[in-house]
């Protein structure tokens, strides 16, 4: 690493080092293996849900990259599969998954459904993940020394990257639950609380390197704008549902908020905070930069335009089919995105242009602590 800096731009080899000190105090030059710990819904569950409640996502999930239904609700691959390969790890096992696993680059906790309260079918919580997280810790101290389990070694945990993608769940519940943007609001806080409580769980578990993601525009996705259209004064400018980007960009505020808050109490962690709202409105905004058309219909579905998305006669269902080329899709099913928006997606994570502070996934996994 020296080396890197003995370079002619004496200038910015110095604001380098001096945003290094400033922004990243916790993490010095020395490589580390890769690990990575994710925790959320389905935006990156590559298989629990279905592994978990022994259930099976039929086709055409899976068709374009795999060939073989993954339990991932997608055509192919999700973002955080792309980021596994970017980062050169093997794509991240399901905990829940009981065959075939490989834990040895780090655990995906994450289940579709799950929001960061336990309910009904879905016991999967945010909290009931980090407390998966704390059993798997165990597990691996206790077959480590018999050279069994998934090896990861104490600094390892150290080192590894805790990435969270929730909340989409939680206002998505709240606003179906028929309440009203105030009463929404309200729940903020304490959906707020258990994210940071979870995250602190982690912290004392040994995590020190956070990478967190807000959530996406939920009033943009088919199945929303389907199901829970009213009128159409409800409108966006893109013709998303303004009251649940609204509830989304509400989250987002307090939850910003939340990584400020966190970082001022936990002054030996580095939370990476990643816009996934801004990644992801892009994609509506601006489809044909992209390759898209059409983003807020579904590719895989029912019904035709304007979303292709009927209620029970969804994506797996016999009743549905996919599209020509889901490529062109940004929605794979009403609700989660397409193997291509989600290359896009995972592209903008990489860059760290969209991450407060503007650090790398790939350096931030790969740099050891002090
Ligand atoms: C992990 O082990 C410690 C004791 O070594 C115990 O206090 C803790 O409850 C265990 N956590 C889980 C989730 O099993
Ligand atoms: C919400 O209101 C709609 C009618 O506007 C109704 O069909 C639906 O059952 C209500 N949902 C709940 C959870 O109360
Ligand atoms: C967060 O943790 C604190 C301390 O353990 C607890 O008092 C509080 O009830 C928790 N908050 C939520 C929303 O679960
Ligand atoms: C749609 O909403 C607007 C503004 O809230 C209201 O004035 C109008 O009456 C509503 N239309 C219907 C059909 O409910």
């Amino acid at each position: 690493m020296e080396k890197q800096y003995a370079r002619p731009v004496v200038l910015s080899a110095f604001r380098l080092h001096i945003f290094l000190l400033v922004i990243i105090p916790v993490l010095s030059f020395a490589h580390a293996k890769c690990v990575l710990f994710n925790f959320g819904d389905s935006n990156s569950d590559p298989g629990a849900f279905m592994a978990a409640l022994g259930l099976y996502l039929g086709p055409p999930a899976g068709q374009q990259f795999f060939h073989k239904t993954t339990g991932r609700f997608c055509n192919g691959r999700l973002y955080i599969d792309f980021i596994c390969q970017s980062l050169k790890i093997d794509l991240l096992s399901p905990y829940l998954e009981s065959s075939g696993v490989d834990f040895t680059h780090g655990v995906n906790f994450a289940v579709a459904g799950a929001s960061t309260e336990v309910y009904l079918y879905i016991p999967f919580s945010l909290s009931t993940q980090a407390g998966q997280f704390g059993h798997f810790q165990n597990r691996t101290r206790e077959l480590r020394p018999q050279g069994k389990g998934s090896m990861i070694s104490e600094m390892e945990f150290r080192n590894a990257v805790y990435s969270i993608d929730i909340g989409q769940n939680d206002i998505n519940l709240a606003l179906i639950a028929n309440s009203s943007y105030e009463q929404v609001v309200n729940k903020l806080p304490v959906i707020l609380e258990r994210i940071e409580n979870a995250t602190k769980v982690l912290y004392k578990l040994g995590g020190r390197k956070f990478w967190i993601y807000n959530t996406g525009p939920l009033g943009c996705l088919p199945q929303t704008l389907a199901l829970r259209k009213k009128n159409d004064s409800e409108f966006d400018e893109l013709g998303c549902l303004a009251l649940y980007n609204d509830a989304a960009k509400a989250f987002n505020a307090g939850f910003s908020n939340l990584c400020d808050k966190m970082r001022s109490e936990i002054k030996d962690a580095t939370i990476v905070h990643t816009d996934m709202y801004a990644i992801k409105y892009d994609l509506f905004a601006n489809p044909e930069k992209y390759g898209f058309e059409k983003p807020l219909m579904a590719c895989c579905g029912t019904g035709g335009p304007p979303y292709n998305y009927v209620d029970k006669k969804t994506c797996g269902e016999p009743t549905a089919s996919a599209c020509p080329d889901p490529s062109q899709s940004v929605s794979w099913d009403g609700v989660h995105y397409t193997e291509a928006a989600n290359a896009v997606i995972a592209s903008k994570i990489l860059s760290a242009e969209y991450s407060k502070p503007h650090i790398k996934l790939k350096t931030f996994c790969n740099h050891k602590m002090h």
